[in-house]
């Protein structure tokens, strides 16, 4: 039993239970805050509010530890592929081979998308961006699928995941064959899962499509790095739009919508256009740090820093050390990413971003290796939408089946008090 957390305020003392994960994590139960002391707390961006107990990500930002379900991420990314994992993080442990190949099974049962969705993205122009067109998508396939709105049993809640764990693949390969004027296909469902994603986006129509076994590893991995990572905005939207009891799908909608922001995930199509800047600008990495420390001025490194690591992102090893190899295997010498490796080192080096405990982030290395990988740097977020699928799934299957109640947090005021109407004539 851990000591009790003691409020004094105005000579009274108040009493809170403290909780303690199981990483041995402290939290201030305040569920009897306000009814007991008619008080609130204040953290604008939630930089101190735990918003709910789960079982799913464990990460500790001091140490750079990330695991999914209790297993390291370091072994996952080596050893795993991107459906075990999405497996592993939605129903909690690892499948056998049995439950894999029906977890797989189950999916390409349902990997048609209707037909008619291919309407409402002609109605987009080109020139959409793919993450607002994935956001609609998405949000579209619930006309389509109207059983996956009301989930009052736990096999109604399977069936909304299996089918967009089979449909999501195929929206978002639409969405860059769209940008790039290709012919929509339906993929080919004797192929992996990351294989068949790869060539519903890339097969052409006038080509046979050859897997490249570098390429599909590469991106399995990238997206198993992106699968989960706790209670971040983009999870937080999915949960407390869910939390609302909307649909799985609304709620992941709502939640690719949070992930677009140039803070969050849209963060992998700006490294590379800061990257792409720097180089047109003649490679000058220490005029960009100087801009990136000027607080007059907006620029900030961009992934560079995050709200929890306050240590190396154990992401960001993996894909900086993935960019050597899949570039050096592909045979492919990018300038870019010497730019990246040299605003790294002054960054590190750097007592603004020493003092400030500013790594580089998930995002820093990963766009380099999307590029290598051909896909267009808008579509770069599109990318870590299609990893974070299945941990958005399985918090908001663990919100659910918790019965968490509906997030509303509450606010100080700090308006007008109350004052007499104006009449518009006498304003
Ligand atoms: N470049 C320059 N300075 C920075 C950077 C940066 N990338 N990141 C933080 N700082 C500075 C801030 O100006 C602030 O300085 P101050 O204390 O002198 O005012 C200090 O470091 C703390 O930064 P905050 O913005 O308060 O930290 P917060 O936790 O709110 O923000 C965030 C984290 C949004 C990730 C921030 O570091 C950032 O904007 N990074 C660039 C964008 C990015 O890479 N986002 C991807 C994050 S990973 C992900 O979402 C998948």
């Amino acid at each position: 039993m851990k000591d009790k957390a003691i409020l004094e305020y105005e000579g009274k003392k108040y009493e809170f239970p403290v909780v303690e994960g199981t990483e041995q994590e402290l939290a201030i139960d305040i569920k009897t805050l306000r009814s007991s002391t008619g008080m609130i707390t204040l953290d604008p961006g939630y930089k101190n509010t735990g918003s709910c107990e789960s079982a799913i990500t464990y990460l500790d930002g001091e140490k750079g530890i990330l695991r999914y379900r209790g297993y390291r991420i370091e072994e996952l990314a080596e050893k795993a592929d991107f459906l075990e994992v999405a497996y592993l993080l939605i129903f909690g442990e690892l499948p056998n081979k049995e439950e894999l190949n029906q977890f797989h099974e189950d999916i390409r049962q349902e990997s048609h998308v209707d037909e008619e969705m291919k309407k409402i993205l002609d109605a987009f122009p080109k020139s959409a961006h793919p993450m607002g067109v994935l956001s609609s998508l998405t949000s579209a396939l619930i006309a389509f699928n109207p059983s996956s709105v009301n989930i009052s049993s736990e096999k109604e809640m399977y069936h909304a995941i299996i089918r967009i764990m089979a449909k999501f693949p195929v929206l978002v390969a639409w969405t860059m064959r769209k940008q790039k004027g290709l012919p929509l296909d339906y993929g080919d469902d004797s192929l992996g899962y990351v294989e068949n994603l790869h060539k519903m986006m890339f097969k052409r129509p006038n080509k046979d499509y050859v897997k490249n076994k570098i390429v599909i590893d590469a991106l399995d991995q990238l997206l198993i790095l992106h699968a989960d990572h706790e209670q971040n905005c983009s999870t937080s939207t999915v949960r407390i739009t869910g939390s609302s009891h909307a649909g799985l799908f609304v709620s992941l909608s709502a939640g690719i919508s949070a992930l677009w922001g140039p803070l969050h995930g849209g963060a992998n199509q700006a490294v590379l256009e800061m990257l792409e800047a720097i180089e047109a600008d003649g490679g000058d990495t220490q005029k960009y740090m100087n801009k990136a420390k000027d607080k007059e001025d907006p620029f900030r490194l961009m992934g560079f820093g995050h709200r929890v690591y306050k240590n190396f992102d154990p992401r960001a090893k993996i894909i900086k050390k993935a960019a050597d190899e899949v570039l050096g295997d592909l045979g492919i010498d990018d300038p870019i990413l010497s730019i990246a490796k040299g605003l790294e080192k002054v960054a590190l080096e750097d007592p603004y971003f020493v003092e400030r405990k500013l790594y580089p982030n998930v995002d820093f290395y990963s766009g380099i290796i999307y590029r290598a990988l051909g896909i267009p740097t808008e579509m770069f977020t599109v990318m870590f939408a299609m990893g974070r699928l299945p941990g958005w799934i399985a918090q908001w299957r663990e919100m659910r089946l918790r019965g968490e109640p509906i997030g509303r947090p509450r606010q100080v005021y700090i308006g007008e008090n109350e004052r007499p109407f104006v009449p518009l004539k006498k304003r």
